[in-house]
């Protein structure tokens, strides 16, 4: 049994109601390789900005959980060679279970999602339930992030063709019989690169496709229902049109590429939005940065020089992140 606080990490308890009262969102940026890892602490540690870093199950298969948690002190270590002390969180991403979530939790993560939003509501209530009374009961409290209303696109294993809107009627209900400490709420974003299907948008004078807006309308409901509860959006990649052209131009086919338009994510930050969920913006960054490499330099065969500029750019892409969409730069 390894307690987060040994490897220098904290829970999201103190930093999400600091952001529901600044007006900002903390990032969370999932991660599976080293050159995230890095990536993400020099972005964060240069704009000063408090971070989540974010294992999926999938992840914790691919990299191995033990070399995650060390990576996690890691980059604790890191962040204080770099010579800021940022707050950082080893969070678990779609946990499916109570035996996964308790697995992280004895391993070192600070903080669980339990996603039972593909369950009736009263399974749902039942598994988060069970999940928040483990984590809470430890002696260094685990924050527990819950789900309600489903976003479509792939989650890990799980996928679904069709969103189904949060029901503001139930929150309070939910967060009242869980005790969750932060709730993931649809609105409209969803998971991966083509988040709207082409006959959902419009397109601009170039073609390019338009997303339909966010319903703000339902997150504004929400927090009349739970004022100050931290809220999460997942599904919050921009998927730059930048480099889905740089894919496409180095041999790629990413076609019907559409993400969450930054304004719109700026303005959930300054709600009860506090945290941000970004994966495939990262993946599109290195993906671009990789293909463009290999293209041009085709005698390089050393993989730091393949990897390396796709983690300088994915650096630029968080602190611009952190700066300009989630305003979570300055608040560490
Ligand atoms: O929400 C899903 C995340 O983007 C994680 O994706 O399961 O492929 O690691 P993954
Ligand atoms: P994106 O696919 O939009 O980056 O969403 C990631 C996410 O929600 C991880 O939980
Ligand atoms: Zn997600």
């Amino acid at each position: 049994m390894t307690s987060y606080r040994e490897l220098g990490l904290v829970n999201t308890k103190d930093l999400f109601k600091k952001a529901v009262s600044g007006g900002y969102a903390i990032p969370a940026y999932n991660f599976n390789n080293m050159e995230q890892m890095q990536a993400i602490i020099q972005a964060c540690v240069e704009t000063k900005s408090p971070v989540i870093l974010q294992v999926s199950a999938g992840a914790r298969k691919y990299a191995n959980q033990n070399i995650l948690r060390n990576m996690a002190k890691g980059a604790v270590e890191y962040a204080h060679e770099l010579g800021y002390d940022i707050p950082i969180v080893l969070h678990l991403d779609h946990g499916d279970s109570l035996e996964l979530c308790r697995d992280c939790i004895e391993t070192g993560f600070s903080s669980v999602m339990i996603d039972g939003s593909h369950l009736s509501y009263d399974e749902n209530v039942a598994l988060t339930k069970k999940v928040c009374e483990f984590a809470h009961s430890q002696k260094d409290y685990v924050t527990v992030e819950g789900e309600l209303g489903v976003l479509a696109g792939v989650e890990d294993d799980v996928s679904s063709e069709h969103s189904h809107y949060t029901q503001p009627s139930e929150v309070v209900d939910f967060v009242n019989k869980t005790k969750v400490d932060s709730l993931a709420i649809s609105i409209g974003t969803s998971h991966g690169r083509a988040k709207f299907k082409p006959d959902q948008c419009t397109k601009d004078a170039n073609g390019i496709l338009i997303p339909p807006p966010l319903r703000f309308d339902i997150l504004e409901e929400i927090e009349k229902e739970i004022p100050g509860f931290p809220i999460v959006l997942h599904g919050s990649s921009s998927v730059p049109i930048e480099y889905v052209q740089l894919i496409e131009k180095f041999g790629g086919k990413l076609s019907d590429s559409v993400g969450i338009p930054e304004d719109q994510l700026r303005r959930a930050a300054k709600s009860a939005v506090c945290k941000i969920n970004i994966d495939s913006d990262g993946r599109l960054a290195m993906t671009a940065l990789m293909r463009k490499v290999l293209a041009e330099k085709p005698d390089e065969f050393d993989p730091r020089k393949i990897i390396g500029p796709a983690r300088d750019e994915l650096k630029k892409l968080y602190a611009h992140k952190n700066q300009n969409v989630l305003g979570s730069a300055g608040q560490a």
